[in-house]
């Protein structure tokens, strides 16, 4: 049996990972940290019924021998430290945080508007978008899990980008859950403000995700250079991303042969869900599951030679857009069952 280390079991995809490791048959809670609520018993936090103790981080970092795996669930910026101290004892880090999804200093200043304290590392992490970058992640020490809308967008575009299909303007309208802020006290994210509303954020090119979209798009195409229009938004439930992207193909690829390249691309792949035409994705299509579904409407279906194409994807963005994905990630780096404990 493997154990994990979870820091920041708290917060809601610390709380997910324990949910999920729960249902692994090869992985156990070793230790779980807070720094808030250190002391008291994970159930004294969460509604759930493991009476887990919640260690400091600083006590963690004595402990990390008696895990196989650390999953960091902290904010961005508090994971460089942790993945240092943790990732010099050789046990395995899979960070859930943007701290090393980026491929340089430069990208993360672009992108979080500060300094790396630890760009020497950001090579030495791979990013863990499991259908793309599986290879890399077999045997990897260090794991950057993507984030949350990255990881529609990047799975929803990657068979045409991949086959040089990809039109260079790409148009992304996302739709996020109130969880994807995690535990956070922010007013925009309270119950009142929230409910019955459907807010946009970040508009333009702004949202930080677009630095993992540009990095995983161009870095698949034969013909990248993409330029996003991005827009997120906060949609009053509470788990789930549904990304809408407008795209255009080559005068003469047809829908057929898209659905084709999708087939092939993803043949196997246990985790992507490929809709048949006439059906979108919705939410309820993935949440609770480590799935992404993923559907393909051409924008104007009376011209069947037309070159726009709507691509839906949604996610749970707690299971395959953190969480689940992580424990993707640990089942392939650890070589197990890639679909251990995930569904
Ligand atoms: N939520 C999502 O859908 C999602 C998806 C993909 C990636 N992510 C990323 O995953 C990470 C965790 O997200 P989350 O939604 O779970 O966040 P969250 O609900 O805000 O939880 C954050 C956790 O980090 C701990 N923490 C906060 N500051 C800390 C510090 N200075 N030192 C040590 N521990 C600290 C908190 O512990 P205490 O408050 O108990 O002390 C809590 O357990 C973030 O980087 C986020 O961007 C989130």
């Amino acid at each position: 049996m493997y154990k994990a280390g979870i820091a920041g079991a708290t917060g809601y995809t610390g709380v997910e990972l324990v949910q999920l490791i729960h249902r692994h048959p090869q992985l156990e809670v070793g230790w779980i940290t807070s720094e808030s609520s250190a002391g008291k018993c994970l159930s004294d936090v969460h509604a759930v019924p493991w009476a887990y103790p919640l260690i400091p981080l600083h006590e963690a970092y004595d402990r990390a021998s008696e895990v196989d795996v650390v999953f960091l669930c902290l904010p961005h910026g508090h994971s460089i430290m942790a993945a240092l101290r943790f990732s010099a004892t050789g046990v395995r880090v899979i960070d859930l945080s943007a701290d090393f999804r980026l491929a340089d200093a430069d990208s993360y200043r672009r992108w979080y508007g500060a300094e790396h304290s630890a760009p020497e590392m950001l090579p030495h992490f791979v990013y863990g978008l499991c259908e793309i970058y599986r290879e890399q992640i077999r045997g990897a020490q260090l794991i950057a899990n993507p984030g949350c809308y990255p990881t529609t967008v990047n799975l929803g575009l990657y068979p045409l980008a991949k086959a040089g299909w990809l039109g260079h303007h790409i148009i992304v309208d996302s739709k996020s859950g109130v969880s994807g802020a995690g535990r956070s006290t922010k007013l925009a994210y309270q119950f009142v403000e929230a409910n019955e509303n459907l807010t946009p954020y970040n508009v333009g090119y702004r949202h930080r995700h677009i630095g993992e979209m540009e990095r995983v798009l161009n870095g698949v195409s034969r013909n990248g250079g993409f330029r996003f229009t991005f827009s997120p938004h906060l949609l009053p439930v509470s788990r789930g991303i549904l990304s809408t992207m407008y795209v255009t193909v080559p005068a003469g690829v047809t829908e057929s042969q898209i659905r084709d390249l999708y087939a092939e691309t993803y043949a196997g792949e246990p985790f992507i869900h490929l809709l048949p035409a006439g059906q979108i994705a919705t939410l309820r299509h993935t949440t609770y599951t480590n799935r992404c579904a993923i559907s393909i409407t051409p924008a104007n279906p009376d011209q069947p030679e037309g070159q726009e194409y709507i691509i839906v994807a949604t996610e749970d963005n707690l299971i395959k857009g953190a969480s689940g994905q992580a424990i993707q990630n640990f089942n392939i780096a650890a070589g197990l069952d890639e679909t251990a404990g995930l569904w």
